[in-house]
């Protein structure tokens, strides 16, 4: 995961799913950005300043058996900080790490623990929070913490440190007021245990040269559209960027928007990363002189039989549907290129619907793209409007944030949430990460079938997973 071209074709993951804390999360940022290389029980006591202390049960060495405890603090040390995680994710070490480790990664966002018996060189295990924006069902547009950088020294595995890490995480967040907690996995199975629902996914697509795609109810708008294609790195590109995604944001619910240091960490590229590849270049969609979209991406060389059959890349892809599909017909018809690999696109985008479903394309691969916690549940329920009604009593399982634990009704009337602890009998028993999975309207109904949860009134998860469920799929995010 080192770098970015190892996540292609049916060696690695697809990009965007590398954010927590994956290794160069620079890199991870801008895998999805550009495409190919385009692209974060206890007695909690802290405050935000203050190390957070959690029971851990062994084992430890010499301390089997016993009951031990583990110190999140705030990392004092950037060097170890970034040390460590170069020893987790074991990349390239290149002179801009400790510059990219500034940008969209707040100091105070940065959390270290150290065992007593060590590592001594290097912290224990770390996490990062970036400050992010996502847009719910509905139009909100709320703070996230998105997790990033979290990686655990190799000779301190599997001793409860990321335990302990993500117990500080939820206290913390919530300490802050912050409802929902989103993140990237590196592996499918870490974070369930935690309450993290799969609530997007991602296709990656590949089209050939020349694509048709048939949208006759587009073409009217898309006749006033224009393209410009810049440099990433270009004065004022980030801006551009982030302005474009944020106003796409409320109709592709799931998007998540970095601050502005995110953005420049995602459009800045050292000669490290770049090598013998193309700078990432944006192409804008632009209506009556403004942009109204654009596709991050980067072009690569191959010539087969004398014919050129280059591959372009596009990582995030970003505008409404008549933008989309102007940047679509240009990133399949650039000179000497043979296919385009749509990186990271939504479960219901419009492309299939341009091609005629998946066999109208090359080839068509399916990941999990966002993984999102409720960190209050309350708080969260009440911030997402519903397509469905729903009156349910729901009994929740929380073992890592216990403030959610117990019977809550939850209730949808005309669009509107609220929930509400309950003495009533429970309809349905969950864990908190079913409503995570739900959250964005990704459909859980087939939980049931599944075994993942129990009924004890017929009807009633159906009745609460209709209500989350969105008509269309939530958008994969960006990774981080
Ligand atoms: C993944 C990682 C952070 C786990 O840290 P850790 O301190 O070993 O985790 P813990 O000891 O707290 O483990 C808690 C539980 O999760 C399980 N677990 C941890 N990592 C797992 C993995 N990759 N796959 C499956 N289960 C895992 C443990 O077995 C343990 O289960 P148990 O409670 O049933 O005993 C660490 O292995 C690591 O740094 N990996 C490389 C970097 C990485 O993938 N980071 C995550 C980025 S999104």
């Amino acid at each position: 995961m080192v770098e970015a071209g190892r996540l292609h074709g049916d060696r690695g993951p697809p990009v965007g799913r590398l954010g927590c804390g994956t290794l160069p999360h620079h890199q991870a940022a801008q895998r999805v950005v550009g495409g190919e290389g385009l692209g974060i029980d206890g007695e909690h006591s802290s405050t935000l300043a203050s190390a957070g202390r959690y029971p851990v049960a062994g084992p430890q060495p010499g301390l089997l058996g016993c009951r031990v405890s583990i110190d999140v603090r705030p990392s004092e040390d950037a060097e170890k900080y970034l040390a460590t995680d170069q020893l987790v994710w074991f990349g390239e070490v290149t002179d801009a790490d400790a510059d990219h480790l500034r940008l969209g990664l707040p100091t105070d966002q940065r959390f270290a623990v150290d065992l007593p018996d060590g590592p001594s060189d290097l912290h224990a295990g770390i996490y990062g929070v970036r400050p992010m924006e996502m847009s719910l069902p509905g139009d909100a547009l709320v703070p996230i913490a998105g997790l990033t950088w979290v990686g655990v020294h190799p000779d301190a595995r599997r001793r409860g440190v990321l335990t302990a890490m993500m117990t500080d995480h939820l206290a913390r967040s919530r300490d802050a007021g912050t409802a929902i907690s989103a993140l990237h996995a590196s592996e499918a199975a870490i974070y369930g245990r935690y309450g993290y629902g799969l609530a997007v996914l991602t296709h990656q697509v590949d089209l050939g040269r020349g694509t048709t795609f048939t949208a006759p109810h587009l073409e009217d708008e898309v006749a006033g559209i224009t393209t410009q294609l810049v440099t990433m790195s270009d004065d004022g590109v980030a801006e551009r960027m982030r302005a474009c995604q944020l106003a796409a944001a409320p109709d592709f619910p799931g998007t998540i928007v970095g601050s502005p240091g995110f953005f420049t960490l995602m459009t800045s590229e050292t000669p490290e990363q770049l090598r013998d590849k193309e700078r990432r270049r944006v192409l804008f969609a632009r209506r009556h002189g403004s942009d109204v979209g654009f596709a991050g991406l980067r072009r690569e060389h191959k010539w087969a039989d004398a014919r050129p059959s280059g591959t372009v890349t596009v990582g995030t892809f970003t505008g409404g549907p008549a933008a989309r599909l102007a940047l679509a017909r240009r990133v399949v018809d650039l000179d000497l290129m043979g296919t385009t690999k749509l990186e990271n696109i939504g479960v219901d985008d419009p492309v299939l619907g341009w091609v005629g479903g998946p066999r109208g394309t090359g080839d068509l691969k399916t990941w999990d793209s966002t993984w999102v916690r409720l960190v209050d549940l309350e708080a969260a329920w009440a911030l997402r409007s519903y397509e469905s009604d729903c009156d349910v009593v729901v009994e929740v399982a929380d073992r890592y944030a216990p403030w959610n634990a117990g019977r809550w009704r939850l209730l949808a009337s005309d669009g509107v949430g609220s929930a509400s602890r309950s003495d009533s009998p429970a309809d349905v028993t969950l864990d908190v990460a079913v409503l995570g999975a739900g959250y964005l309207g990704h459909g859980i109904a087939g939980l049931l079938r599944a075994g993942v949860v129990t009924e004890h009134r017929p009807g009633a998860y159906a009745g609460l997973a209709r209500a989350m469920r969105t008509s269309l799929a939530p958008e994969p995010s960006i990774g981080f």
